[in-house]
């Protein structure tokens, strides 16, 4: 099907895509209308962290006998039992939750949090990162005409800490925003010493702290939250992504007990479809089969994660790549040069998807068969 060169009338979109038509997706596979199946070493970036159309969690929308909607004004049970529960996995004092429709909804949440908090419009990331699509997201990533928030070059160690305190110093900032291991900026890892000396500078200067999560939360790093690798507290936390493991549109926003205080009394943000009962009930299914299986899940995190690592070893590649491995979060960069590029296309035209720029983000429970195959066909496309 030359899917490309059909017109599309109605359709817009940014860039061109890739021609796959996506008929059905299970486990670790994609399935194309032509009925061709794709290993996928993407999972929809950090969305399907469990695989597609998780049994357990396909079941749980299938019997979902609740109601078409709430309206947000209303009260409903399992609103209470979802924020409960994230309440209990994520690091820290996450007490408080709001309900988001998706990762830019929960960082517009936590940025308006802050403000509230703090009394604040400033806020810095880290150059270069992704936090979302919206005009106040864009605007902690690049040069938006709007919101131009200050940004803190990597890589992100000790000597990064003078830089970070100049942008703090004028007690202008509500609060530092960052992924606590980019996926964005190609798996990078911040140093441990940075973590503690940005949050030492953070508190001492009255800025709070957002980690982003919506693409490490659910297992991606090796962590069920890559927060829990640093010895820090963040004030505010977004989830999105693999929090429904991919079967319904949600994002959270958690919050400590004061944020949230100050929030509720501020500005209490208004979402229509914020919580949807059908996406609360694959939320509660994933959130619980997480609980029940993190040990096994964990366990074949390690195992993949060094036999991925063992191929790449022996893999020859035509120039090596340097390895940003964490998890099921793999980079391999190959620098200027677009040999990754030509790598993931042949990749792609003998079955096999990665994420782009040669990113490899495998579901958590992926089988070894299906490992092996994606890798072979890796090997084979070097
Ligand atoms: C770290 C991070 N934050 C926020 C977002 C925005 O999430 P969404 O696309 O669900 O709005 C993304 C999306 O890729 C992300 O990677």
């Amino acid at each position: 099907m030359q899917i490309n060169s059909r017109e599309e009338k109605h359709f817009a979109k940014s860039e061109e895509a890739k021609p796959l038509r996506i008929k059905d997706a299970e486990g670790s596979y994609l399935i194309s209308e032509e009925g061709k199946r794709y290993i996928d070493f993407s999972s929809g970036w950090c969305v399907g962290n469990l695989g597609w159309k998780h049994p357990q969690i396909d079941e749980a929308i299938r019997n979902f006998k609740g109601p078409t909607y709430i309206y947000p004004h209303f009260e409903y049970e399992p609103w209470f039992e979802l924020a409960s529960l994230l309440s209990e996995i994520t690091p820290g004092k996450l007490t408080k939750c709001f309900r988001a429709t998706g990762g830019t909804e929960a960082v517009e949440i936590a940025l308006q949090a802050a403000m509230a908090h703090t009394g604040r419009q400033e806020f810095i990331a880290i150059d270069g990162a992704y936090h979302g699509n919206s005009i106040a997201t864009q605007g902690l990533v690049g040069d938006s005409p709007f919101f131009n928030w200050k940004k803190l070059k990597p890589p992100l160690t000790e000597e990064s800490l003078n830089d970070l305190e100049k942008l703090l110093k004028g007690k202008k900032v509500a609060a530092f925003i960052m992924e606590p291991v980019s996926m964005n900026l190609d798996v990078m890892i911040p140093k441990a010493a940075f973590m503690q000396g940005m949050q030492e500078l953070c508190r001492k200067y009255g800025t709070l702290i957002i980690m982003d999560e919506v693409a490490t939360g659910f297992g991606r790093t090796g962590k069920l939250f890559a927060t829990e690798y640093f010895d820090i507290e963040p004030d505010i936390m977004c989830i999105a992504k693999a929090l429904s493991a991919g079967a319904a549109p949600i994002g959270a926003t958690l919050l400590n007990k004061e944020v949230g205080k100050s929030m509720q009394e501020e500005n209490y943000p208004y979402s229509t479809y914020g919580w949807h009962p059908l996406s609360v009930a694959a939320a509660i299914a994933s959130v619980r089969f997480f609980q029940k299986h993190w040990d096994e899940l964990q366990v074949n995190i390690q195992f993949m994660n060094e036999y991925f690592q063992q191929r790449f070893s022996q893999m020859e590649f035509k120039k090596t790549p340097k390895m940003n491995i964490m998890g099921m979060a793999m980079h391999l960069d190959f620098g200027k040069s677009d040999y990754g590029e030509k790598v993931t296309e042949r990749a792609f035209k003998k079955g096999l998807i990665l994420a782009e720029g040669t990113t490899l983000f495998p579901a958590l429970d992926i089988d070894f068969e299906t490992a092996k195959a994606g890798l072979d066909i890796l090997e084979k496309s070097l």
